[in-house]
């Protein structure tokens, strides 16, 4: 049941709780740590010039992912449920208004709108497995890599069979519950971030690994855009996970005891250190190969399996490599299905296996759009842009920054102190930071840049 009382020291989730502050990082972090880190934010800052991208991305994943992160899950612990009730409930309790639920509503449908495509890139991963078994990269150079790929996206038929079967394995497992994800997760990430640090090994070794990391760490604002800006701030919310409410949801399962900002700390170092990680594997690999970094969206699937293809036991390390991020890709996804399949159980007469279906076949039939980005639908485009990069600009870029200034305004204005100086431990100094970016620093700056981008100030 739940508990209608207006302490939060009583209030239970219907789901339970985490069995550990251990798991509830592990949890977090495995719907963080995914296509974003070693996918996106490659290719991201390629094309937005490298090292003052990378500086940008850094300084609003700690100024203002962090507060926001520290807001969902002190929202989501306070309130204890699906992000649109707990909205709804704690909109009432603390400033007078239910309609605070529609901002968890618009969480729900970012993530579905986000999964679309994310799906559709899973699917590339989970197509680079049988091509890793049957030795496909080995020996193989960059043109015969770049034929590879092209190819493949170039056919809808293969490109809409990967995303459909992803998006089963996403409605077998979340029909199911998540139970058993959280073991593997513990195992797999690991074995994701040492896999990393072989490829790290080879990349060193390389020949430019110095240019690959003057690359990522020398700051050329020359090179920076106003909308590089944005990008850069929409990709510090992606990679979190944060502004669509999948962190509040797992925040509702946490333990009163335990320290909301030490939990996010953890979380946000890991998944920097990832991202950054994978950037420093695959830039010295794109000049030692004379790549180009602005390649887009396909940079890591043209890089990766040219070193895999030279290295002695490629063939076993670029399949368990395909095999790991895929499965990171799948912890990711299922954070983002998530949200809409509890709303539906929890809000429709339908169970969990028919919400499942309903909401995965939705957004199956979104993704077909991205899926066909790239071959049917090449050159319709619209805003200059392809279905993909418009689904993620309004998604990443519009959606995510300003649902997190309104999770900060609600977590740092809305909200009395009283209540979230109890989740966050006290008055101390910590809180007194957190108050600072949470209340002015995060709201503004994201409002700043998004209408430097737009183009209005
Ligand atoms: N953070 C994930 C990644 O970097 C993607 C993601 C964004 C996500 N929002 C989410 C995952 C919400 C789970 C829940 O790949």
């Amino acid at each position: 049941m739940l508990s209608s009382d207006n302490s939060n020291q009583e209030r239970q989730s219907l789901h339970g709780n985490w069995s550990s502050r251990l798991a509830f990082i592990m949890a977090v972090t495995g719907s963080a740590v995914g296509l974003g880190n070693i996918w996106k934010f490659p290719y991201m800052a390629g094309q937005n010039g490298g090292g003052a991208f990378v500086l940008v991305y850094l300084l609003f994943v700690f100024l203002i992912g962090m507060p926001v992160m520290m807001s969902e899950i002190l929202i989501g612990r306070r309130g204890r449920r699906n992000p649109v009730a707990t909205m709804a409930l704690l909109g009432e309790e603390e400033g007078g208004s239910k309609h605070w639920k529609w901002l968890g509503a618009l969480g729900v449908i970012t993530a579905m709108l986000i999964l679309s495509y994310y799906s559709v890139i899973a699917g590339w991963t989970l197509t680079y497995i049988p091509k890793a078994i049957s030795g496909q990269f080995t020996g193989a150079d960059a043109a015969l890599i770049a034929d590879l790929f092209d190819d493949f996206v170039g056919n809808p038929t293969a490109v809409i069979s990967a995303h459909t079967f992803f998006m089963f394995l996403n409605f077998f497992v979340i029909s199911r519950g998540v139970k058993g994800l959280e073991v593997a997760v513990k195992f797999l990430m690991p074995a994701l971030l040492f896999l990393l640090f072989v490829l790290l090994y080879y990349s060193v070794t390389s020949g430019s690994f110095s240019e690959g990391v003057s690359f990522m760490f020398t700051p050329n604002f020359a090179a920076l855009s106003w909308d590089g800006v944005l990008t850069a701030m929409g990709l510090a919310c992606f990679t979190l996970s944060i502004g669509m409410g999948a962190i509040m949801a797992y925040g509702a399962y946490l333990p009163q005891e335990t320290s909301i900002t030490n939990a996010a700390v953890s979380v946000v170092v890991a998944d920097t250190g990832i991202a950054v990680l994978s950037g420093l594997v695959i830039f010295p690999l794109v000049f030692a190969n004379g790549l180009n970094p602005g390649e887009g969206p396909d940079l890591v699937f043209k890089t990766l399996p040219l070193v895999f293809g030279q290295m002695q036991a490629g063939v076993f390390l670029a399949t368990i490599f395909f095999v790991l991020l895929a499965f990171a890709a799948l912890t990711s996804a299922l954070g983002l299905m998530e949200p809409a399949v509890a709303w539906m159980v929890e809000s429709t007469n339908y169970n969990r296996k028919a919400s499942s279906a309903i909401i995965a076949s939705l957004i199956w039939f979104f993704g077909l759009g991205t899926a066909l980005s790239d071959n049917l639908l090449s050159e319709f485009k619209f805003f200059q842009g392809t279905i993909y990069e418009n689904v993620d600009f309004i998604t990443s870029n519009i959606m995510l920054p300003m649902s997190a200034v309104f999770i900060t305004i609600f977590a740092a204005w809305v909200m009395s102190k009283n209540s979230s100086s109890e989740e966050l431990d006290g008055h101390g100094f910590v809180y007194k930071i957190w108050q600072l970016l949470a209340r002015y620093f995060a709201p503004i700056a994201i409002l700043v840049i998004f209408l430097q981008a737009i183009g209005w100030i």
